[in-house]
């Protein structure tokens, strides 16, 4: 067991029998650096879940062959991460609400050839800016900074919410134009353009400012323009989880406004997957810890080098 916990799975190498009486894994590219295993791992063993969950590294263009062996051996189920959630939606046999509404799959389950495809990020999101912040996400006007795969689910998840207002800022607006045409009927929607003075307008009249950029563009580690961006009362937070405080976070932090990383969103959006596939309430406490350790070794392998 301890070869096929630590092994990075690819088409080639995948196993042609069951490694686990109830086998998942997490498929993406790249997967090495996934915390889902240690989660879920955990997770399993506190309930007694004859489970194990292995990680697989495949691209889209190989996401169907990848499937398609998972069913073969009987796999009871998998998560999917960048870039795949898209096709995953497509691939899907059946779709949950959550995953229409969202655009997208992270968790499937699979029962005798069918897989039903769930977005359980969406939820984990508002459950963990609920947690982080205190506050009912109902009540927030959002600025989004970002609108790749992750912003947009979230934007679209918010719509649903019912936020007094969504602020949407992307540096390739056309992203921003079409998502605003999706969701404007069911929430009140600003386009803000990718420059200076409009984020600023934007921000201060947002309570929540949601970054889910990749990497963080020269406006952004500007201490000037963040001295105007970020202020005392504002909730801000970062998907990024690694490093623990993104430079966007430190910013944050220095200039008195509340700060979370995407580690809340990663957790919550876990312990509903968990859900889904065993029905039994997720060990939230264990999943939490569990995550707790597997940053801490990542922290010490990051020194050791
Ligand atoms: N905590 C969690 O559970 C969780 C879940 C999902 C994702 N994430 C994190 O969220 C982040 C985004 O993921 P994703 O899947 O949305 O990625 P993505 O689809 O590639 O989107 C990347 C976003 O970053 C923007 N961007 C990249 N470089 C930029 C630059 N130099 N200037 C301005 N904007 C820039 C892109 O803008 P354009 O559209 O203009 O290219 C786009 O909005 C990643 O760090 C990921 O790890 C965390």
């Amino acid at each position: 067991m301890a070869d096929l916990a630590s092994a990075i799975w690819r088409l080639p190498s995948l196993p042609r029998v069951l490694p686990w009486p109830k086998s998942y894994a997490v498929l993406g590219f790249p997967i090495a650096h996934s915390f889902s295993p240690a989660i879920h791992r955990a997770a399993f063993a506190a309930i007694g879940w004859p489970g194990g969950y292995g990680r697989i590294e495949v691209d889209i263009g190989g996401l169907g062959s990848v499937i398609d062996r998972l069913k073969t051996i009987g796999f009871s189920g998998w998560n999917c991460t960048a870039p795949l959630k898209q096709e995953m939606l497509r691939l899907c046999d059946r779709r949950a609400t959550t995953a229409l509404r969202l655009g997208s799959v992270n968790t499937v389950r699979h029962e005798n050839g069918v897989l039903e495809g769930h977005n359980t990020d969406g939820r984990g999101w508002v459950l963990a800016v609920e947690e982080d912040f205190s506050v009912s996400l109902s009540d927030l006007r959002i600025l989004f900074l970002g609108l790749g795969g992750a912003g947009a689910a979230l934007a679209r998840q918010a719509s649903w919410e019912g936020c007094p207002l969504l602020h949407l800022a992307n540096r390739t607006a056309s992203k921003a134009l079409s998502l605003a045409r999706e969701i404007e009927s069911r929430s009140r929607v600003k386009l803000i353009p990718w420059e200076e003075a409009a984020l600023l307008q934007a921000a201060s009249n947002a309570d929540l400012l949601v970054s889910s950029l990749a990497e963080d563009p020269p406006l952004l580690r500007n201490s000037g323009f963040l001295d105007r961006l970020l202020r005392p009362g504002l909730f801000v937070l970062d998907l990024r989880y690694w490093p623990p405080e993104p430079p966007l976070l430190e910013a944050a932090r220095q200039r008195g406004a509340r700060t979370a990383n995407g580690l809340g969103m990663l957790l919550h959006q876990a312990s509903l997957a968990f859900e889904l596939w065993t029905c039994a309430p997720a060990p939230l406490s264990v999943m939490r810890e569990a995550l707790a350790t597997a940053l801490s070794a990542r922290r010490g392998e990051k020194h050791a080098r």
